[in-house]
């Protein structure tokens, strides 16, 4: 309600908007059984270059968080169970904030420190902006325009990662980066969805264990996970139907 202010109809329109557009996607998926997009250019040029379907997309997004089962339960995980596992001052980042409610809860926490966000797209950047300032964030925090191939560098001791990987052509190659840019002993939150065809998706995982197997490749540690149906389907009826499963895993870089 806070970052809807007075608008909150256009939150649920684009949240209406978007769902016409996700059927769109998961009817090529059940047709062709595979993505529509496969370069992150057509991604870059279609969905995030598009400041209107942007904002639009991310609007509907902050939406499903309170109604998607799947993904509440992922963002209650990461609140009660991820961020009070992070040590006092921690240096947290975030790739790809989107809509800003992750980068709203680690900036919230008590033991956070510096907090960052990085994000390819503009209009990304200034949606996460706009949903800190009205959430009231009080610890500064640095928001810039960056791709994660490219990099500035930099050390943190927790990093959020939460439904990128699969917008990506390589995602061995972002979780290499991910393990660098991690602190001795730092941790990620990596969120993924399986099954989860959208405008801007392009890496197709098909089960849970697929995108826990990459994360441990990268030489990261796996501490735990969590794999969330979604609403009204068990988890072992989602796999049998190749349902969206969001998957989340955290992740150490041994200290
Ligand atoms: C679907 S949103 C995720 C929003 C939020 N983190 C969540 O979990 O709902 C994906 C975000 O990743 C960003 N993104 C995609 N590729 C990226 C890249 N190579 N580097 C940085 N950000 C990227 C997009 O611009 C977009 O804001």
């Amino acid at each position: 309600m806070q970052i809807s202010g007075d608008d909150l109809t256009t939150f649920l329109e684009d949240y209406r908007w978007l769902c016409g557009v996700l059927m769109e996607e998961e009817l090529f998926f059940r047709r062709e059984n595979r993505y529509r997009l496969s370069t992150f250019a057509e991604a870059e040029r279609t969905v995030y270059a598009d400041r209107v379907f942007m904002t639009r997309y991310m609007n509907g997004l902050l939406m499903t968080q309170l109604w998607w089962a799947n993904h509440s339960s992922v963002l209650r995980y990461y609140r009660d169970s991820f961020l009070p596992g992070n040590k006092q001052q921690c240096r947290h980042l975030e790739i790809g904030p989107g809509h800003g409610l992750f980068l709203y809860l680690a900036a919230s926490a008590p033991n956070a420190g510096a907090i960052a966000g990085w994000d390819v797209s503009p209009a990304s950047i200034a949606i996460t902006r706009s949903a800190m300032n009205a959430m009231g964030a009080t610890r500064p925090f640095d928001l810039s325009l960056v791709n994660m191939f490219e990099a500035p560098g930099g050390q943190f001791d927790s990093l959020t990662f939460s439904e990128v990987l699969e917008h990506l052509e390589n995602p061995a190659q972002a979780l290499a980066a991910i393990a660098n840019l991690l602190a001795p002993s730092g941790r990620a939150f990596i969120q993924a969805p399986v099954n989860s065809p959208a405008p801007d998706h392009i890496s197709l995982f098909r089960s849970p264990e697929e995108i826990v197997e990459l994360v441990r490749e990268s030489g990261l540690v796996v501490e735990d996970t969590l794999f969330a149906p979604p609403a009204g389907v068990t988890l072992e009826r989602a796999r049998e139907m190749a349902l969206t499963i969001s998957t989340v895993v955290v992740a150490s870089k041994s200290g």
